[in-house]
Order: structure tokens, then C-alpha cells, then sequence
């Protein structure tokens, strides 16, 4: 039992000598997709030893100073973090003001680090583009359909002299007779 003890002692110690240093923070993805309104929730982890102590979350407006990120009275975008992970909520993702840069910063005892990720929202309208491609080929599938059906219909009518054709007819033959008439005019 005494040497199990000196390993298990041993072993703490190891892992505890070779994880304790400055964090490390990462994301899962380098950007993030959301449609206009959605829900989006961003996040950032570290298993870091000593532990996460402060999580910070800031927008990268490109060329100004970093804006540093707080839960917004309106409860449009929150902040929940634990010592392992911070979330970044923005409810209903704005097409304007939300896309672009957001960095998380984690900080311990013994320094801190950052991760970026870029947001991309859509808008309602390009979430919808499949769909309306469908409909637009449903569409056009009816259409030649139709077309042909009615091809097919007017192919029939010969057969039937008293149907739709007759008016035709005698709509051609006064056509004709005023034709023959402005020929006798200019003659
Ligand atoms: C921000 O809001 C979340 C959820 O509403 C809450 O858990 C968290 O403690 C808040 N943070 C601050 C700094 O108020
Ligand atoms: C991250 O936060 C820590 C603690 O506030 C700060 O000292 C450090 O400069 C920040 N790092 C960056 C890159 O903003």
C-alpha cells in the first residue's frame, strides 16, 4: 500500500507541475452562421489549470479600439460563463449591428489568452432562397404541363368542326372580305 500511495502521490503531482501555466482559451469553429432573428450563442472554453478566473468577451469593430461585451439591459445579448466555458447569447442576431469579430479573453493567476471567431448573419430573405427555388421549379413543371395538355387538346379539335374552331373561321373569313374590300379601294 505504501508504494500505491507514492505513485498516486507522484502522479498529482506530475499532472499538476505540467498543466499549471497561463490558459489557454479556444472555440470549436473559426466562424459562427446565423439567420436574421435567431438565437446565437457563441462559445469559448478552456481546461486550463489554474482555472479560468475572469472570461471577457469583446466585439472587433476593424480599425477601432475593441469594445468589451456586457449583459444589455434589454436582455438582447448576455454573458454566461463558468470556470471551464463562457457563452456569448445574442437574441434575435441583427443583420446590421451583429455580424463581424467577437473575441474571448480568459484570464488566470498566471496570465490569460484570446480566441477569435467571426459571426456571419443572413438575412430572412437568403435563408429562404432554397425554398424558393423549389417553388419556382414546381412552378415551371406545371407550366409545361399545361402547355402540353392544352397542345395536345387543340391537336383534338379538328375532329369536332362545331367546336372552338368555328368561330375562328368566321372571324378569318371577314378578315378576308375586309381585306378584299381595301384591296378594291386601292384599285
Ligand atoms: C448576465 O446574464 C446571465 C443570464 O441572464 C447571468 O447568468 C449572468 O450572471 C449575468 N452576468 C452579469 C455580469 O450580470
Ligand atoms: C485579457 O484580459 C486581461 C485581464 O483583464 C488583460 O490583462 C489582457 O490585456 C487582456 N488581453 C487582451 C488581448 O485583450
Amino acid at each position: 500500500t505504501a508504494s500505491i500511495l507514492r505513485m498516486t502521490i507522484g502522479f498529482n503531482l506530475q499532472t499538476d507541475v505540467q498543466v499549471k501555466g497561463p490558459p489557454k482559451v479556444y472555440m470549436n469553429k473559426k466562424s459562427e452562421y446565423g439567420n436574421e432573428g435567431d438565437s446565437i450563442v457563441l462559445t469559448c472554453k478552456s481546461s486550463s489549470y489554474p482555472s479560468i478566473e475572469q472570461w471577457k468577451w469583446y466585439k472587433d469593430y476593424e480599425g477601432e479600439a475593441n469594445v468589451i461585451l456586457v449583459n444589455d439591459t434589454e436582455g438582447r445579448m448576455s454573458i454566461i460563463s463558468t470556470p471551464e466555458k463562457t457563452e456569448l447569447h445574442i437574441n434575435s442576431a441583427d443583420i446590421k449591428e451583429d455580424p463581424g469579430k467577437y473575441i474571448c479573453n480568459g484570464t488566470n493567476s498566471e496570465g490569460s489568452d484570446t480566441a477569435v471567431i467571426t459571426l456571419k448573419v443572413r438575412s430572412r430573405l437568403a435563408a429562404l432562397w432554397p425554398f424558393l427555388g423549389i417553388v419556382a421549379e414546381v412552378l415551371i413543371l406545371v407550366i409545361i404541363i399545361f402547355i402540353y395538355e392544352k397542345r395536345s387538346r387543340t391537336d383534338d379539335i379538328p375532329e369536332d368542326e362545331d367546336g372552338g374552331a368555328a368561330p375562328l373561321k368566321s372571324s378569318s373569313a371577314v378578315n378576308e372580305k375586309g381585306s378584299n374590300i381595301r384591296q378594291s379601294n386601292s384599285n
